[in-house]
This record gives structure tokens, C-alpha cells and sequence, in this order.
């Protein structure tokens, strides 16, 4: 049975994984694509992803330009984690256009469209999200599943002490969600044991297209300088991938918790979940706290491998200086 879903995304290495791996398999049907500001400015996530899904033959997937900032805030990029355009393979430039409609108002149209048959995966800062929730406040209901790669629960943060980068980005949009949407959380709990093997992405990074540029987007390096980047520890976590798996292979383990988004101070895009046992405060959210690791690599590999594509020329962006290990 296909999952039909919106993916809202700002690739973003990671992000293109996902997109490969909906792209690879029959049981993920992507209805549409939003973008959003968040690992780069909105032009190049807009342009990253409609250029990976003509590289996946998924021409006539829409894609929506969305936010191109944080609702209050000013934007911060991890362009030293993702490459100064966003990718460290760049498809050649995509000759279809974005679809004039705003990625949140695509977001509300086509779940009004697809009442309860919908599955929103947003892998970016939640600005769009939270920009539908105030078009159609109703959209929970619409959805079939809201999951969302964001937070830190109980585990350290990768842009601060105590926040994830996606909620640190635009915390306010980060509470809103949490707040009204009830979504399904799958933080770095969970996400920082998503690596796939360093041996496979080596192999694929000598190997042919789609896989050499698939290693290069895993490995968050240009395909030269995979066994380098390989080198310097562990491979990077493939963080927006594990929502895009669960669809597939059910590998997250959730539970209910009372929970807030920090938007003030040091600690703004802190997700603060209520783990007391006595509280008197209702469960808000769905909280992925355990994940089978063993499952998720054997299904990401698999799919990934399958993808059978004709070759790019694809021209790699030569990275001004070293990869950061924040977020990845
Ligand atoms: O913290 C990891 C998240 O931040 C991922 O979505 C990555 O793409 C960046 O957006
Ligand atoms: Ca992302």
C-alpha cells in the first residue's frame, strides 16, 4: 500500500536523500513538494529540489517555493555543513519552473483536496508549516500523519546545547506546530543513529551514477573527498531520510509527552518534553524515542540501489573549506 506525500524540504544533503528515496520506491507517492529557507536561502532549496526530482525522472511532481525566512527571525544557514548551494553534487540545472502557488497554500489545497489520505513529512525549519496551520487551522484533521524531522528531546542539540538545528532555525514556527498540530516528532533521538555504512558510501562513490552522487550527498562531501570526509569519524547521519523510512518499515518506536518549544533566549528552539511521572498536563505530542537502526540502513540501502536512472554530468561545488560536523 503507497503512502501519498507532501515533503517539505530545504535541501540540504539529507533532504535530497529522502527525495531520492521516495523517488526509488513504489510505496512512497511524493503528491507534491514544498521549500522552504533553512540550510540555504529559499532560490537554491527551490532550485536543489526541482532539480534532484528531474534527475529522478519525477517530472511531474510540483514543486512550491515557500518561506524565505523564519517568521520573525533572521535566517541562518548551515551552508558550511551542506555546501554553499546546498549540495556537494549538483544536478544540472532544472528546466521545469516552480509552480506559482506559495508552498503553504499548496500544503492546505492539496490536503483539503486528499482529505485523510495525505502524509505531511517536513524535513526544514517549520515555517511553512506553521503558515498553513494559520491558513487552515483544520489541517491536522486533514492530514493523515504530520512527521516532522525536528527536536532534541532528551539528547543534546546540534545547533545549541539544546536545540536541533530545524527548531532552532525558526523556534516560534516550531512551538505553533507542536502547539496546534500534534505531529509526530523524530528528533535527533533517534536521527543520530541513521548513518549508513562508511564501506557502502565508499563503493558508491567510485561506482556509477545514481550512486556516486548518492554517496556524495550521504557522506555531506563531493565524491573525491568522500574517503577524506569518511575519514574524519563517523559517517554523517542521514537525518530527513528516517522519516521516509518509517513510512516504509515502521523502524520508530513513539511515545506521548506533554511538549513545549523554547522561543526565548540561549535556549530558543529547545523542545522540552514533560517526562514527569505525575503531570497534569495533556500529551501534545508523539515523540520518537527508539529506532532499529539495523532496519533502517538495510531499507534505505536497498532502495537507494534500486534506483535505475540515466547518468548526469553532474558538477560537483567545490567546498571553500572544510565540512563542519555540526548537524551532520
Ligand atoms: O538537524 C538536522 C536537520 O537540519 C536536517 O533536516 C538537515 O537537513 C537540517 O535541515
Ligand atoms: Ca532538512
Amino acid at each position: 500500500m503507497a503512502s501519498s506525500v507532501l515533503i517539505d524540504v530545504d535541501p540540504g544533503n539529507d533532504d535530497a536523500v529522502l527525495i531520492a528515496l521516495a523517488a526509488a520506491t513504489e510505496r512512497l507517492d511524493i503528491e507534491a513538494v514544498t521549500t522552504v529557507a533553512g540550510n540555504v536561502g529559499l532560490e537554491h532549496t527551490t532550485r536543489n529540489a526541482r532539480a534532484i526530482l528531474e534527475w529522478l525522472g519525477e517530472t511531474d511532481v510540483p514543486v512550491a517555493p515557500g518561506a524565505d525566512a523564519p517568521l520573525v527571525r533572521e535566517l541562518e544557514t548551515a551552508s558550511h555543513v551542506h555546501g554553499p548551494r546546498g549540495l556537494h553534487t549538483q544536478p544540472p540545472e532544472p528546466t521545469a519552473d516552480p509552480v506559482a502557488a506559495a508552498g503553504a497554500n499548496v500544503i492546505v489545497e492539496r490536503a483539503r483536496a486528499n482529505p485523510g489520505e495525505l502524509t505531511l513529512l517536513a524535513v526544514g525549519p517549520l515555517t511553512n508549516v506553521a503558515l498553513a496551520l494559520a491558513l487552515e487551522p483544520e489541517l491536522p484533521e486533514l492530514l493523515d500523519d504530520l512527521q516532522v524531522m525536528g527536536g532534541a528531546a532528551f539528547v543534546t542539540g546540534n545547533a545549541s546545547p539544546t536545540a536541533e538545528y530545524n527548531f532552532y532555525v525558526d523556534p516560534e514556527a516550531a512551538r505553533r506546530v507542536v502547539r496546534q498540530a500534534g505531529p509526530k516528532l523524530v528528533g535527533l533521538d533517534v536521527t543520530n543513529h541513521t548513518t549508513v555504512p562508511s564501506d557502502t558510501i565508499r563503493e558508491w562513490a567510485s561506482s556509477d551514477e545514481p550512486l556516486r552522487t548518492l554517496a556524495s550527498w550521504l557522506a555531506y562531501a563531493a565524491p573525491e573527498n568522500v574517503d577524506d570526509a569518511l575519514d574524519e569519524g563517523t559517517p554523517p547521519r542521514v537525518h530527513d531520510a528516517t522519516v521516509g523510512v518509517d513510512q516504509l518499515a515502521d523502524v520508530l518506536e513513539f511515545e506521548s509527552y506533554p511538549a513545549e518549544v523554547e522561543t526565548y533566549g540561549s535556549h530558543r528552539g529547545a523542545l522540552a518534553c514533560d517526562d514527569r511521572p505525575r503531570t497534569d498536563r495533556e500529551p501534545n505530542v508523539e515523540v520518537a524515542v527508539d529506532i532499529d537502526a539495523s532496519v533502517f540502513r538495510a531499507e534505505l540501502v536497498d532502495a537507494l540501489q534500486s534506483l535505475n536512472i540515466e547518468s548526469w554530468p553532474a558538477v560537483q561545488t567545490r567546498l571553500s573549506e572544510p565540512r563542519s560536523s555540526m548537524h551532520s
